[in-house]
Order: structure tokens, then sequence, then C-alpha cells
């Protein structure tokens, strides 16, 4: 996937650059700074979007714990991709007017009275969407997105095993 060969793309960032892509967010010559460092989200999605491939061609900035000021990178994002596992931790303050934000983050902040989880993304959806050009919702944004790449990949791997791609 690093050297931008064919193969499959793990499910979480290729929802995002599907999502990106359908909805004609141009990614090339932007700013894009992702929040998290993880194997799965964070390093992956970073090292595609500065790829040349679509919704690829980015500028990008990694922050992690260790980042210093994390607000001075996220204020700069025309792009802010968070995945760290905090909820709300993007706050509107942390957010430049017109940039699209994609909320990976799926945590558990409490149940309800009949019992079923209530889920907070990483991002305070209700403040940052009054600032954002696009902002995807949790739940039903990137974890949808997910399950249709995995089953796409699955779709794929079928194709490939029988021969016919
Ligand atoms: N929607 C989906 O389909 C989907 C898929 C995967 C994950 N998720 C969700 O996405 C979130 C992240 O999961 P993950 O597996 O990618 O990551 P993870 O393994 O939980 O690691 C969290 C990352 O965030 C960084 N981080 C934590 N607090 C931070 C802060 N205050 N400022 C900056 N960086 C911070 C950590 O930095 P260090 O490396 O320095 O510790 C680490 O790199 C979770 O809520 C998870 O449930 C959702």
């Amino acid at each position: 996937m690093m050297l931008g060969e064919q193969c499959y793309l793990p499910c979480t960032p290729h929802g995002i650059l599907e999502l990106l892509e359908r909805n004609n967010i141009e990614t090339s010559g932007k700013e894009v700074v992702v929040l998290g460092r993880s194997n799965i989200v964070g390093k992956p999605i970073a090292n595609l979007m500065l790829q040349k491939r679509p919704s690829g061609n980015a500028t990008v900035t990694l922050c992690h714990t260790r980042t210093k000021d994390t607000a001075f990178h996220t204020k700069r994002a025309d792009i802010l991709i968070a995945a760290v596992g905090v909820p709300k931790l993007v706050t509107a303050d942390m957010v430049k007017e017109g940039a699209v934000v994609i909320d990976v983050g799926v945590n558990r902040i409490g149940k309800t009275a009949a019992g079923k989880s209530i889920l907070a993304g990483d991002v305070d959806f209700d403040a940052v969407k009054e600032k954002a050009a696009a902002i995807t919702p949790v739940p039903g944004g990137i974890g949808p997105m997910t399950i249709t790449m995995l089953m796409m990949n699955t779709v794929q791997a079928a194709k490939t095993a029988a021969g016919l791609l």
C-alpha cells in the first residue's frame, strides 16, 4: 500500500477516500491533518492521502499524544480527520471555518435506559457542524463506510479466487 501498488486497502481509510471522492471534495494541494497514528486508521490514511492517487496529493500532518500544540495544526486543516478514541476531543475553536471534518471515533459514553450504548465521536459534532463545510456524524458516518469497503474487498477477493479478475 505504501508503494502505491494495487492491493486490498484497509477498510476505514478506504471508506474515507471513497467518501471524499464521491462528494467531490478536492484533496490535491490541500492541508490534511490526521489526529491519531494507529496502524489501522491514522498511519494508512495519512500515507494514502499523500500519494499520487484519487483523494490524494494532499500535504499531510499526522498528530499524536506527543504533538506539542495539536490545535495549531488542526486550525490549519482544510480536511481534518480525527481517529483518537477520545470523546469530543475536537472542539469548534480547533477547526477552521469551512473545513471538511471526518470523525472516525466511536466512543461509548454511557447507556440509555433500555441498556443501549450511547456513542460519541472524537469531534464535538453539534458545535463543529456550525463551522464545517461538511462533517461526518457518529454513528452513521465512517462506520458504515468501513463495513462497505470490507464487503468490497471481500467481493474482489472472491472474484480473484474465481479467476474473474
Ligand atoms: N468508524 C470505524 O469504522 C472505526 C474504525 C477504527 C477505529 N475507530 C475508532 O477510532 C478511534 C481511534 O481508534 P484507532 O484504532 O485508530 O486508534 P488507537 O489505536 O485507539 O490509538 C489512538 C491514537 O490517537 C492518539 N491520541 C490519543 N489521544 C490523543 C490526543 N489527545 N491528541 C492527539 N492524539 C491522541 C494516540 O497517540 P499515541 O500513538 O501517541 O498514543 C494514538 O495514536 C476509536 O474511537 C475507535 O473506536 C472507528
